[in-house]
């Protein structure tokens, strides 16, 4: 197997270097109360915590009690002193259309919108959702939440009405953020519309408040024009100093059943953590210009855009579009125009790179890059060496990073200063994280961690059964390691997948089927993907089988269901009909088989518990 070294010099400048690292490792074996309480010094508090570590209800935890602080303080106010001038965020279109807020004027448009959310009626504890395209507005919005305790959900822009409306029952969220359109592939695409199809006769909500990028858009009575509104208020919002465990955000996310989970975050500890992994991790320094792809609608761009970076007066640059549009060089075109130095995004991405061909890279400047990194499913080691290699000239050392929305922040990954990198692998647990991986393969976080969910929105019982059965933390995915300690990633082991580094739930998209009118039953699998990692393959049994034709159009017609009730990142690669599901005699499905049919394989493993042998023969005519 490969092995890739940091270079000297890269070793010499880090953030994290061997010796400070040992320290850390050591201090925590020695002391974790006092290595947490060391990393909590890095923030901003307003008033001191007075514990560092608590059970109040095993498995619920707090971290950081008596503390108060507020993490848009800390990512903004906290700078100004030193850095008002600085760009915190610069912002690009697909179109071409640029902008830029320094730190000054970034804290001036959160100010204002936090303003403007506190005199449309927005209290500390409120849930707001934020419905947004990849745009500036998005993390003032976020930002203006967190400054005055509001707890935000932000619904990534590419979800339907329907999926939209689900979120915001869940939560009976009052108030929605959202923009007129978003901009992808030279298309302009509603967002306001949806947001009024998506809260059609909800007589939760109280405001809607839009961010209008088009003069000729025009907001129902009882929506607000952002912009129009802010000419209205008072220009400083007083900080909301939050408890420790105070609400941060809210992220839903896709679980093994087919309600997607409220993934409840608190304040000083998901602070804490997001602040220093991107200083250890990413690197960060005064002079870096920072690039992750990640949309605000996921975790990557809740903490690694909107707060990790900021936190530290990093220079973030965000992009709304696609990376192959007006032309696969899209990328590489900005990172050249903006000398952006560390570049974060999902191996998804990178194979599609690698396929569109190298001319697209090879033709613009990558010089400024001097860190690259990769989250969000496992990277394939060749796909892992043409970034290493293509796009850091091999002297950008690669980090690949394992987290997920419940833990906040990046849990294991090879620290760019210090580690050795092995393509395929993601590296080690970071400073302050234990894990366990069983004789079966299944990966466990050992202990509670600041940046850890608290609790599943309105679901306490699930929380606990999904999480903390068995006293430690279940990640849901399967790992091993090698000589070195380094953990591989296998895949998840329950019903969730991952198509292009997103979450589905295979239950999510089977109740997105089975609500069409003529479908009986309908099972989903993932098989594996060259590009999205896994796809989607859906069987489906409908109530009229057999008419060629009209299967032909049944299966647009689900497929149109699931951008429908989900979204278009949900859309089956394959959609079968099938006259019938293999069971077992107890009536459950057996998706193994289905699995290796989708895959193209003779179904492997025991057969007994098949109820109907003459199904898996009817189904076996479709490899
Ligand atoms: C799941 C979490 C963390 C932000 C994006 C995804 C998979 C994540 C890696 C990686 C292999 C990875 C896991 C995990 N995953 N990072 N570096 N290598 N797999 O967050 O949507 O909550 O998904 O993504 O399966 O459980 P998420």
């Amino acid at each position: 197997m490969s092995i890739f070294f940091p270079s000297n010099d890269f070793k010499r400048e880090a953030n994290l270097q061997e010796q400070q690292y040992t320290r850390l490792i050591n201090q925590f074996n020695n002391n974790p109360d006092e290595f947490w309480a060391e990393l909590a010094e890095k923030i901003f508090w307003h008033e001191k915590f007075t514990r560092v570590f608590n059970y109040v209800d095993k498995p619920f935890f707090e971290w950081f009690k008596g503390g108060k602080t507020n993490i848009s303080y800390n990512c903004i106010d906290r700078h100004l002193k030193t850095k008002s001038d600085k760009p915190a965020l610069i912002f690009e279109t697909e179109s071409g259309y640029k902008s830029s807020l320094s730190y000054q004027e970034l804290f001036t448009e959160v100010n204002l919108c936090a303003n403007l959310l506190k005199k449309i009626g927005v209290k500390k504890g409120d849930a707001v959702t934020i419905y947004m395209p990849m745009c500036p507005e998005a993390i003032i919005a976020m930002q203006a939440c967190l400054r005055i305790g509001a707890v935000h959900s932000v619904v990534f822009g590419g979800f339907s009405a329907k999926a939209l409306r689900e979120r915001i029952i869940d939560l009976d969220s009052h108030y929605v953020i959202t923009a007129d359109f978003l901009y992808r592939r030279g298309k302009s695409i509603a967002l306001l519309d949806t947001v009024y199809k998506a809260c059609e006769g909800l007589a939760s909500i109280k405001r809607i408040l839009c961010w209008k990028r088009e003069v000729k858009s025009v907001l129902d009575s009882g929506t607000l024009d952002w912009r129009q509104e802010i000419t209205s208020v008072e220009a400083y919002c007083e900080p909301e100093w939050l408890d420790s465990e105070d609400p941060s955000f809210i992220l839903y996310t896709s679980g093994s059943t087919g309600k997607p989970k409220g993934i409840l975050h608190t304040t000083a500890g998901y602070l804490i953590w997001t602040h220093i992994t991107s200083y250890w991790v990413f690197d960060l320094k005064d002079t870096d210009v920072y690039w992750c792809t990640a949309d605000i609608g996921w975790i990557t761009g809740h903490s690694y855009v909107a707060y990790g970076p900021l936190s530290n007066a990093a220079t973030v640059f965000i992009y709304e579009g696609a990376p192959d549009y007006p032309s696969a060089s899209r990328f590489w075109e900005m990172i050249e125009k903006y000398k952006i130095t560390i570049f974060y995004t999902a191996p998804t991405a990178i194979r599609a790179f690698m396929q569109w061909g190298d001319e697209y890279v090879t033709k613009h400047d990558l010089s400024s890059l001097r860190l690259l990194g990769t989250v969000g499913e496992p990277i394939n080691p060749v796909a892992w060496e043409w970034f290493y290699k293509t796009i850091g000239k091999e002297l950008c050392p690669v980090v690949d990073t394992w987290w997920q929305t419940e833990t906040g922040g990046i849990m294991i990954t090879t620290l760019p200063g210090v580690n050795a990198m092995k393509p395929g692998l993601v590296g080690l647990p970071l400073p302050g994280v234990e894990l366990s991986i069983t004789n079966k393969n299944v990966l466990y976080l050992n202990k509670p961690l600041p940046s850890m969910v608290r609790n599943i929105y309105g679901n306490k019982e699930r929380y606990i059964n999904s999480y903390w059965k068995e006293q430690r933390y279940l990640a849901g995915d399967s790992a091993s390691q090698d000589e070195d300690s380094y953990i591989k990633i296998g895949g998840r082991i329950d019903d969730v997948i991952n198509i292009s580094g997103h979450r589905l739930g295979t239950a999510e998209i089977e109740s997105a089927l089975v609500a069409h009118k003529l479908v009986v039953e309908a099972a989903v699998v993932a098989v594996p993907h060259e590009l999205k990692g896994q796809a989607v393959v859906a069987f489906v049994v409908i109530s009229d089988y057999g008419i060629e034709d009209e299967q032909k159009h049944i299966e647009q017609e689900l497929s149109q269901q699931i951008i429908a009730e989900i979204g278009s990142i949900a859309k089956p690669e394959r959609i079968i009909v099938v006259p019938a599901l293999p069971k077992t005699r107890s009536g459950k499905i057996m998706r193994r088989l289905l699995k290796d049919i989708a895959g193209g394989i003779e179904p492997s493993g025991d057969l007994s518990t098949l109820e109907d042998k003459s199904v898996l023969d009817k189904l076996r005519t479709l490899i």
